[in-house]
């Protein structure tokens, strides 16, 4: 068991160094790298390496990822994974798996996303890594180990504002927040509208540090409908209800995040934003499963410790997570679809400007 752990390791990173050995300027990716910030949608494994039960290194997570468990939250790869290969790109490794002496080696991207946190520093399960950690690791990534491999400064600005900065993140300062009344977070008191005004500018205030690094061209993923992840949907066999009192809460947001991203658009200049309608685009897939390719919806795969058969079939992997049949819907929508991703696509970011 342990030393299989060890070859899904070596496997990932060897795949990364092959990409590597290939040098700056002979790869065929679309972008010359993918960044990646987020909580457990995201997250392929830097929870591994902290204090923090919010962690998915074990059996049946990844099942369906050579059956490694790596700390993904789901039976494979994530929705950052699927957009990397897409992009022609390795899976972006999580940023505490990677040695020091290995990081500056990694110049096609690098994932900081880390499972049970939030934008907020109140939002979390243990120690977590926020949006602030990540975007210090991400601020070390740029002034320590970038420049190691790409000396010339117009290069690096070049790499950078070229190169595709993924965001997926907020759902957690609802559950483990907000919805929660976790007495650590001031402004829990304000009402839904105002509680998604208060996370937005927060979000907002650090995309622009991010942006103030170099980066250019952004996809923020919206908080889709919570209130039917199966964790909080308690059902009896065959219903088909969300908790829609939770979901009245959540909405606010992914009504708010366009607005806000536009004018961030206009505000920093020569920066490209992507809304991911996540909240929308799950209702369409809850509405008519079938043409999606779903016979389940509504309830974790994994029941009593145990994966079921027909995954493929399945949206929810386990209580709160999709499968990675559902997280491919969602990537290849968002890449070159025009139901999920706003005002265009992956393909359409990476040739903007
Ligand atoms: C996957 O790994 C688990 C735990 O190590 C093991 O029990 C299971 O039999 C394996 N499944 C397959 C399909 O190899
Ligand atoms: C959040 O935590 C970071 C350290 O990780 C700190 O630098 C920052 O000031 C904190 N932000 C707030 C609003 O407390």
């Amino acid at each position: 068991m342990a030393s299989f752990k060890i070859l899904c390791v070596i496997s990932i990173l060897t795949h990364q160094l092959a990409f590597l050995a290939n040098g700056m300027h002979c790869r065929k990716s679309l972008v010359p790298a993918l960044y990646v910030f987020g909580d457990s949608s995201l997250d392929a494994g830097n929870n591994n390496n902290l204090n923090t039960p919010a962690k998915a290194n074990v059996f049946p997570y990844g099942i369906d990822f050579n059956n490694c468990s790596t700390g993904r939250f789901n039976n494979g790869k994530t929705f950052a994974d699927i957009i990397a290969i897409s992009l022609g790109l390795p899976m972006p490794p999580p940023y505490l798996g990677v040695s020091e002496i290995e990081r500056y080696q990694v110049a096609t991207g690098i994932n900081y996303a880390s499972a049970s946190c939030g934008i907020l520093n109140s939002t979390g399960d243990g120690s977590c890594l926020s949006l602030d950690k990540q975007i210090e690791y991400f601020t070390s990534t740029v002034k320590n180990d970038l420049p190691r491999i790409i000396q010339s400064t117009t290069k690096l600005r070049h790499y950078l504002s070229k190169s595709i900065y993924l965001l997926s993140i907020g759902p957690n300062d609802y559950m483990l927040n907000y919805l929660k009344n976790n007495p650590m977070e001031p402004n829990n008191n304000l009402n839904p509208e105002q509680y998604a005004n208060y996370l937005i500018e927060e979000l907002a205030s650090r995309i622009k540090r991010i942006y103030d690094l170099g980066a250019r061209k952004f996809v923020i993923n919206s908080i889709g409908p919570v209130g039917c992840i199966p964790a909080i949907v308690i059902r009896t066999p065959h219903s088909e209800y969300c908790n829609e009192e939770i979901n009245q809460k959540v909405k606010p947001y992914s009504e708010k995040l366009p607005g806000k991203l536009h004018d961030l658009q206009t505000q920093l200049s020569g920066s490209l934003f992507i809304n991911l309608d996540s909240y929308n685009f799950f209702m369409k897939i809850r509405n008519s499963p079938q043409i999606f390719g779903f016979s389940n919806v509504w309830d974790s795969c994994i029941q009593g410790a145990k994966p079921c058969e027909n995954r493929k079939e399945y949206y929810f992997y386990d209580s709160a997570h999709s499968t990675e049949a559902a997280t491919k819907i969602f990537a290849e929508e968002c890449f070159s679809g025009t139901r999920l991703c706003f005002p265009y696509n992956i393909k359409r970011l990476v040739h903007a400007h």
